[in-house]
C-alpha cells in the first residue's frame, strides 16, 4: 500500500479522526500535536479526554478503543495509552523518510497552497508627502511587507499598495505656507497662462522645514487655518497653479521615500495615492446620495454608521462609532472620503476580495467608520476589510521611542544607526573579517536589516516592544543575526560538500536529532497556515528560530561530511539542504535575506 503524502500531523489526524468517528465521536478529536517528550512518541492526542466527557465514559477506555483501531495502520509503528487517557503515537521510519524526501524534493519545502486563491490588496506603510518617515512607519512597513509575502506564497493574488498620503488638508497647508513665503511664484498667479516650471521650487528639505512649522501655526492661527482650508478646496477643485505645485511636492517626496524603502528591501506593486481616487469622488457622492445614506450635518455631508448611542463625556449621547465625514463644510474631501473611494477603486479595478490595512492601532476607529460605510454603501462587505493594527516600538522607558533629545526619530536616521552598529558588531565578533571590505559592508547592512525586522516580527504584532539594538544585533539568542548565521553555516557545508564531490542522496532518518529536525521541518505548513490565518508573522518567525535550533542540535550530534558511511553522508547532506531551503523561504517571507558567507 502506498503511504500517504503530506504533513505528518494531518496524516495522523486523518487516521485518528476516522477512529473517533467509528466509535461515535467527532472527527476533530483526532487532532494531535508534537509530543512534548521523546518517550511520549512523535505525536500526542488528547481527544479521548473530551470524548470521555461526551460519552460519560472513562477516557482511558476510549483511548484504548482508539488505539486498537489504529494499531497496525500504515505509517504507525506503535500507539500507547498513557496516564488518564492520552494517546502517544510513534511513527514508522518509512513514513518519516517519505516525508523527509518529499520536503527535499518540493520547491515549497513542504508548504501547501490555498485551494481557492483570492485577490487581495495589502495597504501598508502609508507614507505622506512632505513628511519624512519616522519610527512609527517602521512597523507598518515591516509587518505589511511580511503579510504581503506570506499571502502571495500561499497562492493568493496579492497587490501591495503604499497608499501615499498626497491629498487632503496637509496639501492645502503646504500651498498656503509657500504662498506666504514665496508669493511671487507663478503658481499663485491666477492670470498665469504659460506652462509652469519643470523644476520644483522646493526641495525635500524645504518641505520638511515648512510642514512642521505650518502644522504648528495652523493650530493657533485661525486665519491661517482658513487659508489652508481654502487652498485645499481649490486644489481639489482643480486650480491649475495649485495642481502644478502639488505635483512637485508629490514627486520630490516620493523619490526620497522610495530610497528609504529600498534600504529596507521593501517594494510596492502600486504607488497609488489618495489623490488617485479624486476623480471617483463626485460619482461616489452621488451614489451615496442616491442610496439615501448621505446626510447633511451642519453644512457637511456625512454617512452615519453607528448602531447605538452611548453616553458621551459631556453628559449627553454620542454614536458608538462616529459618522464618516464625506465632504467638509468647505467642500473638501477628507481622509475617510479618499479611503472609501479607494475601496471602490480596489473593488472595480482590481476585483479585490479582501483588503488588509496594516496601520497603527490608533487608527482603529477611523477604519471601523470607513469599513462600515463601505458595507452600508454596498462596496466591499465589512468582512472583506481588515484593519491589521499593531502596538508601538518603545524606548527603554516603556514609552513610544524618542531620540535622546526627545524628538521623533526619522526612519532614515534609524537605518543609518542600525547599519553603523551592525558594522561595529561584525568587527567585535570577528565576523566576515577575512572578506573584502565591500562585501563586509554589504553583510553589515544585511545583518542590520535582519536584526531590525526580526526583532519586530518575532513579537505578536499587537504587543509593543522595546527597542534594544544591542540585543537585536546579537549573534546569539532569538535574533535576526543568529538566523543569518544559521543559514550561512549550512551554505558553507554545502560549498565544502561540493568541493569534496559529496552529493546529496535519499534521506534516511536514523538518529534522534535527525528525527527531531524532520519533525520540525514538517511543522512548516502548520506555522505558515497559522501566520496566514491569524495575519501574524511571529508564528513564522518562531518556526524559523526553532528550525535553526533543531539544525544546530542535529549538526552537533550527526557529523555530515565526516560521517564514515557514504549513504549516511548523502542523507545528512540532503537533510541539511532541505533545512536551508525551508529556512531561506521562511526568512524571505519575513523580508529577510541571508548573505552567501560571512
Ligand atoms: N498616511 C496615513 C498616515 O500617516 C496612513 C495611511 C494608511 N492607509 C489608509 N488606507 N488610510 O496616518
Amino acid at each position: 500500500m502506498q503511504l500517504q503524502q503530506g504533513q505528518l500531523a494531518k496524516i495522523i489526524g486523518l487516521s485518528l479522526g476516522n477512529a473517533f468517528v467509528a466509535i461515535g465521536l467527532p472527527y476533530e478529536l483526532g487532532q494531535s500535536g508534537r509530543a512534548t517528550k521523546r518517550e511520549f512518541g512523535d505525536f500526542q492526542c488528547n481527544g479521548a479526554m473530551a470524548g470521555g466527557k461526551t460519552l460519560g465514559k472513562n477516557p482511558r477506555e476510549i483511548a484504548t478503543q482508539i488505539a486498537a483501531l489504529i494499531a497496525g495502520q500504515t505509517g504507525i509503528e506503535k500507539i500507547e495509552v498513557a496516564g488518564p487517557g492520552f494517546l502517544n503515537i510513534f511513527l514508522e521510519p518509512t513514513l518519516l523518510n517519505n516525508r523527509a524526501n518529499e520536503i527535499l524534493d518540493d520547491d515549497r519545502a513542504g508548504a501547501e497552497i490555498v485551494p481557492v486563491p483570492r485577490k487581495i490588496v495589502v495597504d501598508y506603510a502609508g507614507p505622506n508627502v512632505a513628511k519624512s518617515m519616522h519610527v512609527g512607519h517602521l512597523r507598518a512597513t515591516i509587518i505589511g511587507d511580511s503579510l504581503k509575502r506570506i499571502f502571495r506564497f500561499r497562492g493568493d493574488e496579492v497587490l501591495g499598495d503604499a497608499h501615499f498620503g498626497d491629498w487632503g488638508f496637509q496639501m492645502g497647508l503646504l500651498i498656503a505656507s509657500l504662498a506666504q513665503e514665496q508669493p511671487d511664484l507663478p503658481y499663485f498667479d491666477e492670470n498665469h497662462t504659460d506652462a509652469y516650471p519643470e523644476i520644483s521650487p522646493v526641495t525635500l528639505a524645504d518641505l520638511e522645514r515648512i510642514y512642521p512649522q505650518a502644522a504648528a501655526k495652523v493650530k493657533v492661527d485661525e486665519n491661517y487655518r482658513n487659508e489652508a482650508r481654502k487652498a485645499t478646496a481649490e486644489l481639489q477643485a482643480g486650480r491649475a497653479g495649485y495642481r502644478a505645485l502639488w505635483a512637485h511636492f508629490v514627486t520630490v517626496s516620493r523619490e526620497a521615500l522610495k530610497r528609504e524603502f529600498a534600504a529596507l528591501g521593501v517594494e510596492f506593486d502600486l504607488w497609488l495615492g489618495e489623490s488617485d481616487v479624486d476623480h471617483l469622488i463626485p460619482g461616489m457622492v452621488e451614489d451615496l446620495a442616491k442610496k439615501g445614506i448621505l446626510v447633511d450635518d451642519q453644512g457637511a455631508k456625512v454617512v452615519f454608521v453607528h448602531d447605538k448611542m452611548v453616553p458621551a463625556k459631556d453628559g449627553g449621547e454620542r454614536p458608538n462609532v462616529p459618522p464618516l465625514l464625506v465632504i467638509s463644510s468647505e467642500g473638501s474631501a477628507m481622509y475617510g472620503t479618499t479611503d472609501l473611494a479607494t475601496i471602490l477603486d480596489r473593488k472595480n479595478r482590481f476585483q479585490a476580495e479582501l483588503v488588509l490595512y496594516c496601520v497603527d492601532q490608533r487608527q482603529s476607529e477611523h477604519f471601523e467608520t470607513v469599513f462600515r460605510a463601505s458595507d452600508k454603501a454596498g462596496y466591499l462587505r465589512r468582512d472583506q476589510l481588515e484593519h491589521i493594527g499593531f502596538g508601538t516600538m518603545n524606548g527603554k522607558d516603556g514609552k513610544p521611542f524618542k531620540t535622546r533629545e526627545g524628538g521623533v526619530l526619522k526612519l532614515h536616521d534609524l537605518i543609518t544607526m542600525v547599519r553603523t552598529k551592525a558594522a561595529d558588531k561584525l568587527q567585535e565578533a570577528g565576523v566576515a573579517k577575512d572578506l573584502p571590505a565591500e562585501e563586509r559592508a554589504q553583510i553589515g547592512d544585511m545583518v542590520g536589516i535582519a536584526a531590525l525586522k526580526f526583532a519586530d516580527l518575532q513579537n505578536f504584532r499587537g504587543t509593543s516592544y522595546v527597542f534594544d539594538l544591542d540585543k537585536f544585533l546579537s549573534f546569539e539568542g532569538k535574533t535576526g543575526p543568529y538566523l543569518l548565521y544559521a543559514c550561512v553555516r549550512i551554505k558553507a557545508i554545502m560549498r565544502k560538500a561540493a568541493e569534496q564531490g559529496v552529493i546529496a542522496g535519499e534521506i534516511m532518518i536514523a538518529e534522534e536529532a535527525e528525527r527531531e529536525l524532520l519533525l520540525t521541518l514538517d511543522g512548516f505548513e502548520l506555522a505558515l497556515s497559522g501566520a496566514y490565518e491569524k495575519r501574524a508573522p511571529h508564528i513564522l518567525a518562531d518556526h524559523a528560530y526553532n528550525l535553526a535550533g533543531a539544525f544546530s542540535a542535529f549538526y552537533a550530534n550527526c557529523p555530515i561530511l565526516a560521517a564514515s558511511n557514504g549513504a549516511v553522508r548523502a542523507s545528512r547532506l540532503a537533510l541539511a539542504s532541505a533545512t536551508l531551503k525551508q529556512l531561506e523561504i521562511a526568512l524571505d517571507l519575513l523580508g529577510i535575506q541571508a548573505p552567501e558567507r560571512m
